[in-house]
């Protein structure tokens, strides 16, 4: 399927029907996403199909944070300051049980570090961070080159220059 990606401001578009079999999830989606989108608390993006159904069927969402000099690998910390340095958290991503395992999440993933390499030529990132639900959902993330933070088992983030060179290698 063709997707394309937009803004859950766009009154268009279909939340209702959306089911990732994570309640927690699909109410954030239902309940908070637009609010939080306007109010500048956490960005959030669907995927709705390029059919014309409005429906969404898989979204992320996406802030700033920091990440403390400490919490990254020994390998990481030098060169960087003893204060926070700036990073975007996918704070949410999730697909409709009926698209999973169709390659939806790895395409929204796709879609939000191609935002973090644009962003980060007007504001500094450094890396993109994410706190994953759990074990295997971890392992999703770290398929795509993330790196274990260290004060938290489920936390990962992954260099901006790293999502560069991948996208880089990816378009060529
Ligand atoms: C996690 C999630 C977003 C993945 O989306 P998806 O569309 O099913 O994933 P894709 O089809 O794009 O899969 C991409 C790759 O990741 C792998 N993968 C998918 N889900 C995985 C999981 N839970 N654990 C480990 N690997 C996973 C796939 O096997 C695939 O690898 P392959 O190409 O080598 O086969 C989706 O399963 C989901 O919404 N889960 C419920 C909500 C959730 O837990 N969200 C995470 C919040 S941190």
């Amino acid at each position: 399927m063709e997707w394309t990606f937009c803004s859950i401001d766009d009154d268009s578009v279909n939340r209702e029907n959306f089911d990732c079999g994570v309640p927690e999830l699909n109410e954030y989606l239902k309940k908070y996403a637009r609010q939080n989108d306007r109010r500048g608390i956490a960005k959030t993006f669907v995927a709705i199909s390029e059919d014309g159904n409005r429906d969404v069927y898989g979204y992320y969402s996406v802030g700033m944070a920091e990440i403390k000099r400490e919490s990254l690998p020994a390998n990481y910390q030098r060169g960087i300051p003893r204060y926070p340095v700036p990073a975007m958290r996918l704070s949410r991503l999730a697909v409709a049980l009926a698209m999973q395992g169709r390659g939806l999440g790895e395409e929204l993933l796709m879609e939000c570090f191609r935002k973090a390499v644009r962003l980060s030529s007007e504001v500094a990132i450094f890396a993109v961070i994410v706190d994953a639900k759990n074990q295997p959902v971890k392992e999703f993330y770290l398929k795509y080159g993330f790196i274990p933070l260290k004060d938290n088992e489920l936390s990962v983030f992954i260099p901006i220059s790293t999502i560069t060179e991948f996208l880089e290698n990816a378009s060529s």
